[in-house]
């Protein structure tokens, strides 16, 4: 570890689904952890999911020979903020509301050492905005954990305008200490994955309302011709239609409507319906036992069109989130493969299809029906132009 980093002890307020997965995650590693909830339901909770996660862990001889109940020693449930006193990075992990968190770091900034670390694992807010409500604004910034926080090895570290350059580079040690990727991203609208996915659902969305193909179809098109392990709208129920909605209409409006990322009705009317996904038994699929699975109809080159147009839009967000600075060539290739499970890299994946193909695509969508979503990426014309492709 860094020598002018203070040994590890981490708090985490809010211990929700990702709070107790983070916690687990650290203890995992021998770090001694502080998890704080205002609701002692939730930490009732978090405890039985994070022994039930190390008692898995340790059965499967990943606990490094450590028991499930060493592991779990190592975190001290509480609802009282005094316990972060002698921590030296809080991870806050509560509900998406920014005044909350902004009151939460408040009162945090009153009891903690002023080079202790403090970090959000907001997915939606911005970074620079939470940093700017601490008295030291220079200590913060944006860690964002993936769901499930055990499993997922993605982590995207997003410093504020204000966030120190030291404060970066010790987050990404961390993260690597707990044998997660870390990747850096500028704090723009829905960070890497939540930016560049997008189009894996709304063009979906988009090919489903205009009748060309039903969801079944479509899903079946991602996984047979782009390898995907699940298609758009077997992840939007397993994600939770609301939750994928509210997203999805966050980026589109922190992008002052931009009709790249606008939602669609069916979403809407989805989670309107509480139709919310897995967790309410039925979504677009429908979950209950013995229920049929509608099938796809297997039209190769109907299939090969539909893939393609949903990978053109991924990469040409990717093209973008590159040519805009939102992060590098080869952290946006990881960040979709590690955080979204991604069959490979999408500039990676352009250079094999063939930048003028995906360019040519765009055009002609954009021909087809003059909306502002299709326009390619200067990037993708840039590199034409010159000849060269992204890893080239
Ligand atoms: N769920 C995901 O897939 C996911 C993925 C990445 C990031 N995130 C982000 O992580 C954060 C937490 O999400 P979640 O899904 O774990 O939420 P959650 O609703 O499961 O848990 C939030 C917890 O925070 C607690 N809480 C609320 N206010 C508090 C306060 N002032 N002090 C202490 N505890 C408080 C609640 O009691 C609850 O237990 C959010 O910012 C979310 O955007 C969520």
């Amino acid at each position: 570890m860094n020598r002018t980093m203070n040994p590890l002890k981490v708090g985490i307020a809010g211990s929700g689904i990702m709070g107790a997965g983070i916690a687990q995650v650290f203890a995992a590693k021998g770090f001694p952890v502080v998890l704080c909830d205002s609701s002692s339901a939730a930490l009732e909770n978090a405890e039985k999911s994070i022994f039930n996660g190390l008692e898995y862990l340790e059965k499967n001889d990943k606990l490094q020979g450590n028991s499930a109940g060493a592991v779990f020693n190592n975190i001290i449930f509480t609802q009282q903020q005094q316990h972060f006193k002698d921590c030296t990075l809080i991870i806050e992990a509560i509900s998406e509301d920014f005044n909350h968190k902004r009151e939460l770091f408040g009162a945090v900034e009153n009891l903690v050492k002023p080079d202790t670390l403090l970090a959000t694992n907001t997915s939606s807010l911005s970074i620079t905005a939470l940093a700017a409500s601490c008295r030291l604004p220079e200590r913060f910034i944006g860690l964002h954990f993936f769901n499930p926080p055990p499993v997922m090895k993605l982590a995207e570290i997003i410093p504020a305008l204000q966030t120190e350059g030291r404060v970066v580079t010790q987050s990404a040690e961390i993260i690597r200490m707990l044998g997660k990727v870390p990747v850096v991203v500028k704090d723009t609208p829905g960070f890497i994955v939540n930016r560049i996915a997008r189009p894996f659902y709304g063009e979906a969305l988009k090919i489903y309302e205009e009748g060309i193909a039903s969801f079944a179809t479509i899903d079946w098109a991602m996984k047979e011709f782009g390898n995907f392990r699940m298609g758009p709208f077997e992840l939007m129920d397993l994600i939770g239609n609301d939750v994928n909605y509210a997203v999805t209409e966050s980026v589109w409006k922190q992008f002052y409507c931009d009709p790249r990322y606008r939602p669609f009705i069916t979403q809407k009317r989805m989670t309107d319906a509480g139709l919310l996904g897995r967790k309410t038994g039925k979504g677009y699929y429908d979950y209950s036992g013995g229920a049929e699975k509608p099938l796809p109809v297997k039209d190769e080159s109907a299939g090969e069109e539909i893939f393609f147009r949903i990978v053109s839009m991924l990469i040409n967000e990717a093209a973008d989130a590159l040519y805009l600075g939102v992060a590098s060539r080869d952290d946006i290739d990881t960040a979709m493969v590690t955080g979204a499970n991604y069959p490979k890299g999408l500039l990676r994946w352009a250079d094999e299809l063939g930048l003028h193909t995906i360019y040519s695509k765009l055009l002609s969508l954009k021909e087809e029906y003059h909306e502002d979503r299709y326009r390619p990426s200067v990037m993708l014309k840039k590199l034409i132009t010159m000849g060269k492709t992204f890893y080239g």
